[in-house]
């Protein structure tokens, strides 16, 4: 039988995630937004692509919980996304006042199911989900560090104009321009970042990456990315779906790791059918170490804001 997939919120990101979800054949795909019938059309379309797209998933738009009964993942997406000159997180009040009701209605719907959380700020949200929720750790999570390392990836291979499947790399820390691209891990077929750039160039890139949701904001204007980080939620749902247990950088609830405590964190995790099945620890140098504490006090400082 196919996995349900709900996605709350039918907006930019809600709309291309269902979309990849569907053509995916990850599953059947539940599309929900508070706008009156806007969802129901976006389901209809993507169900009438499914003979020229060749996939068979059942995809329905809706304004009405009842039918996200059961889903095995619910991907909340519902949420203002920033506009230019403003921060993601300050997104915080609004988006706290949308992510708790809907994550209420979740788990009254579907008691069993996963929740990945997109709404920004991103690690502030998860943590809202998980609290309200009262789900278990491994079932609550966050996307992030796929979209900001896939922007780095990108970049690296713009810069050297090979192949995007060569490039590894990893970005820690939270969803903003304090996250924390790591070099030192970042290779091309495995060889060393190093080898082909020098650090200033590196440099370069590690700061384009920290503003690359703003880059695109500045672009868009009324709104920001959404098809990279569309298909970052793929990659996640894949994962839990195809049980694959790939080991992507993801937000996951720390109790200790990296020194970090009850907060919401871009680290790398392993992530198969039973949601966060591991939190992989690295070695970090002392520099390292300092950029992952700043980082840590600015999602600190935004969870400190929220109001249960
Ligand atoms: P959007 O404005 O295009 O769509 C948001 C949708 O949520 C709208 O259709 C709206 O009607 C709906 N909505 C609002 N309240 C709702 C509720 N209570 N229940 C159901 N639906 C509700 O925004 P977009 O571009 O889709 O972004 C959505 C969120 O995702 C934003 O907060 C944005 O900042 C965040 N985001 C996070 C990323 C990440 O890396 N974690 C990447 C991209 C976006
Ligand atoms: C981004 O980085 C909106 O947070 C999202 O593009």
């Amino acid at each position: 039988m196919r996995k349900k997939i709900t996605v709350i919120g039918a907006g930019h990101v809600g709309e291309v995630t269902a979309f990849k979800l569907a053509e995916k054949e990850l599953g059947d795909v539940v599309l929900l937004d508070v706008i009156e019938d806007m969802p129901i059309g976006k389901g209809l379309d993507m169900r009438e692509g499914g003979p020229v797209g060749k996939y068979d998933s059942a995809i329905v738009g809706t304004n009405s919980y009842g039918d996200t009964a059961n889903s095995d993942i619910i991907v909340i997406t519902a949420g203002k996304p920033r506009t230019p000159g403003m921060s993601r997180d300050e997104l915080v009040e609004s988006n706290f006042n949308i992510v708790k009701p809907v994550t209420e209605e979740i788990i009254k719907h579907s008691p069993n199911a996963m929740i990945l959380v997109v709404a920004n700020p991103l690690d502030a949200m998860a943590y809202t989900a998980f609290k309200v929720s009262g789900f278990p750790k491994n079932k609550v999570f966050g996307m992030a560090g796929i979209l900001d390392t896939t922007r780095f990836r990108a970049f690296i291979s713009m810069e050297l104009n090979v192949s995007v499947e060569n490039i590894q790399a990893l970005v820690l820390g939270g969803h903003g321009d304090t996250m924390v691209p790591i070099a030192r891990y970042t290779t091309v077929s495995g060889i060393p970042l190093s080898h082909f750039l020098p650090q200033d160039r590196i440099d370069a890139i590690i700061e384009r990456t920290r503003k690359g949701g703003g880059e695109i904001v500045k672009y868009l204007k009324t709104g920001s990315a959404y098809y990279a980080p569309s298909l970052a939620v793929a990659e996640m749902v894949e994962s839990i779906v195809k049980d694959k247990k790939k080991v992507l950088p993801c937000s996951a609830y720390l109790e200790g790791e990296y020194g970090i405590n009850d907060l919401y964190f871009g680290v790398p995790i392993k992530l198969g059918a039973n949601g966060v099945e591991e939190i992989i620890e690295i070695d970090l140098t002392d520099e390292e170490k300092e950029a992952i504490k700043s980082s840590e006090a600015a999602v600190r400082s935004v969870i400190d804001l929220l109001k249960f």
